[in-house]
């Protein structure tokens, strides 16, 4: 910024340096407010995990869609109520109603759920994140919808075209374990009127 400030006073015919007076304090007074601005983030910052708010690059989302009571799923995954097992299995104690139905049968929960910390999501580089940014693992294999999702070209994006947009997540329209959406039933065609008028007292 204060490049800005020197650039616009060589406009006006100034000497490079020394700064005017005014725009010194001027100067100080931005150092200030950029010296404030982190601690005024981290205020805002939305809670680390499953919370609804900004993401890192500034997308607005809204909560994931957990079913209620699940999260935190370290109530339970913490290491020592529910050990740890990495074998692929049949589940039974829990979450016996997730059917994995998405890409190659060899695929395993922990592609995508961390093993360590079940609070949170990794991608194929090892990189913990949040379930906030879900979007994110989704983009790893599904780039071309990612780039559509971002420009708004696919899902729902809504707010300000030159400011803040707010976005679903891919898993507020796609469940991550079954993604493929089920064929809808084709209802009749309706009944053309001469039909309804040629039957006998005009009810059906
Ligand atoms: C393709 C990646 C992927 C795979 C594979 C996967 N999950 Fe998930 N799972 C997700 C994402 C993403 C969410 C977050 C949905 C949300 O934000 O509400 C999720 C949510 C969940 C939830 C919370 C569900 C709820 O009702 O809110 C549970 C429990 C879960 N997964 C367990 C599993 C189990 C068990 C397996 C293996 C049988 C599995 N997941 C495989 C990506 C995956
Ligand atoms: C009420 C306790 C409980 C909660 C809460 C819970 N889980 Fe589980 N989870 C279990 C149990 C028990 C198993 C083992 C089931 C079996 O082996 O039949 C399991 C197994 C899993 C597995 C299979 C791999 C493994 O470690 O055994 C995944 C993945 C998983 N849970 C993800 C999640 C996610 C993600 C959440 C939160 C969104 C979550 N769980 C919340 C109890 C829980
Ligand atoms: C590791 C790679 C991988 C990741 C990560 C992944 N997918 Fe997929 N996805 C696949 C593959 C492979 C298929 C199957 C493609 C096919 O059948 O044509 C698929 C299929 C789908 C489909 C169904 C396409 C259809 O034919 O109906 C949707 C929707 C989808 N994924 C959404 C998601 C979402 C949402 C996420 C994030 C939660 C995600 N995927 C994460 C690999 C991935
Ligand atoms: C507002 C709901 C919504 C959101 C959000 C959304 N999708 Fe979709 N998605 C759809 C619908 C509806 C279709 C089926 C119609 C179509 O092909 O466009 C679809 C289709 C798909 C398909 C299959 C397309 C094909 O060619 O068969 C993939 C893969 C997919 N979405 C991935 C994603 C990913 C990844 C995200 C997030 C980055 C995402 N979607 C966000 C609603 C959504």
């Amino acid at each position: 910024m204060a490049p800005a400030i020197q650039h616009g006073s060589l406009l006006e015919g100034d000497t490079v340096s020394p700064l005017s007076t005014r725009s010194r304090s001027l100067a100080w007074g931005l150092c200030f407010l950029l010296a404030l601005a982190p601690a005024a983030l981290r205020a805002q910052a939305p809670a680390p995990t499953g919370g609804e708010g900004s993401t890192p690059e500034g997308i607005q989302v809204p909560k994931p869609p957990f079913s209620e009571g699940i999260f935190p799923c370290t109530n339970c995954h913490d290491g020592k109520t529910v050990k740890l097992n990495t074998q692929r299995r049949q589940l039974k104690d829990m979450h016996d109603d997730i059917v994995l139905k998405h890409g190659p049968a060899s695929r395993w929960c922990l592609d995508c759920h961390d093993a360590k910390d079940r609070d949170k999501l990794h991608l194929v580089s090892g990189e913990k994140i949040d379930f906030t940014v879900s979007y994110r693992l989704c983009g790893q294999c599904h780039g071309d919808k990612y780039r559509d999702w971002r420009v708004g070209v696919h899902g729902k994006r809504t707010g300000h075209w030159n400011g803040q947009k707010q976005y679903l997540l891919c898993v507020n329209c796609h469940n991550p374990h079954s993604p493929h959406f089920r064929p809808l039933k084709p209802m009749p065609p309706p009944v053309p009127p001469q039909l309804i008028q040629a039957t006998k007292g005009g009810a059906r």
